[in-house]
């Protein structure tokens, strides 16, 4: 196989349920490698969209592929494509461990791999167990290892965060990592930034089906600029100097003897503090608060995000 294998690409992929647009001329790519994060409210679209890769919803318009071709004219697609929709079903009285087996007979699989896959997930405590008994998080576990089964290259997972705790989370961090470094395409839905954030490199960014933000991680973190608190006895001043230099008066925030302010860096503050000769008793630069831009980006104009606006997932 070679990298244009893994390669997703979605292109002005569109679909309309009764008066619903759930996707609405989606376009872009996962290459081999990475991780990206598709992100957005409760139904912006993610499901359909997978399910649209998925080959389980036909697109009214547009395309997505994985290696130039649609999911369902892959040869073997359950060696090239491993994936996890929301709400896998398992027979309840099965244990994890037999369900594996009887996917990797059914595709022909060697007679080991479910030991494999079940040790990967870090189920095998519990294989020998039946579904029934399994909590939401070793449910999940147990999909990504059906996922994992034939070895993909590729992986779709909707929501694999949903029911982990933070253990779980940090786990899943590193097992996506791991399948990224070995050269694998790595599709992620969430509906939470903070759970995924640690987790992907990149990210595509969803409302109400259309795409409001993608690239990078990190330029999503640089959207709002900095932000630098200051503490100082004379915030008056400060403010005024602040604003002397071009700061706009609108990107900063006065509580008490604090002020915040956006779009400047730490050390320009603190220069301007010092030639102005203002007493400086703290200072610091702010994470950007990945949480907030996402909101903005998927808030309309101050409305509720999308659910609300169409009939709810
Ligand atoms: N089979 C269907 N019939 C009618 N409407 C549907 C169907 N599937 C999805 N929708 C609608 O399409 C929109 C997008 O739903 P989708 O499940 O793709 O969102 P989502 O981003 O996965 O949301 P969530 O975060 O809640 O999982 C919603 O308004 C939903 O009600
Ligand atoms: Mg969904």
């Amino acid at each position: 196989m070679t990298d244009q294998d893994g390669r997703i690409v979605v292109s002005g992929l569109a679909k309309t349920f009764g008066t619903v647009k759930a996707v609405d001329g989606l376009t872009f790519t996962v290459e081999p490698g990475s991780i990206t994060g598709f992100l957005g409210p409760n139904g912006a679209g993610k499901t359909t969209t997978l399910r649209m890769l998925l080959g389980l919803v036909r697109p009214d318009a547009g395309t997505a592929t994985i290696g130039g071709r649609a999911y369902t004219d892959l040869p073997a697609p359950s060696d090239r494509v491993g994936a996890v929709l929301e709400a896998t079903a398992f027979h309840p009285a099965r244990t994890g461990r037999a369900h594996l087996r009887i996917y990797s007979t059914i595709n022909g699989y060697p007679g080991t791999r479910a030991d494999e896959v079940l040790e990967l997930v870090g189920l095998s405590g519990a294989g020998r167990r039946a579904v029934r008994g399994y909590s939401l998080g070793m449910r999940q576990r147990l999909a990504l290892a059906t996922a994992l089964l034939g070895d993909p290259k590729v992986l779709v997972l909707d929501e694999p965060a949903n029911g982990l705790d933070p253990e779980g989370i940090a786990w899943m961090r590193r097992l996506l990592r791991d399948l990224a470094a070995q050269g694998r395409a790595v599709l992620v839905s969430s509906h939470v930034l903070s759970e995924v954030q640690q987790l992907v490199d990149h990210v595509v960014i969803i409302n109400r089906g259309r795409c409001v933000r993608q690239g990078p991680l990190t330029a999503l973190a640089d959207l709002h600029g900095p932000v630098v608190s200051v503490r100082t006895p004379d915030p008056d001043r400060l403010q005024t100097a602040l604003i002397r230099i071009g700061v706009d008066e609108d990107r900063i925030t006065r509580t008490g003897d604090q002020l915040r302010v956006t779009g400047i860096q730490a050390d320009d503050v603190g220069q301007l503090a010092f030639a102005e000769q203002i007493p400086v008793l703290w200072l610091a630069a702010e994470q950007s608060d990945l949480e907030q831009v996402f909101f903005a980006l998927t808030t309309d104009n101050g409305q509720q995000p999308a659910l609300t606006a169409t009939t709810g997932a």
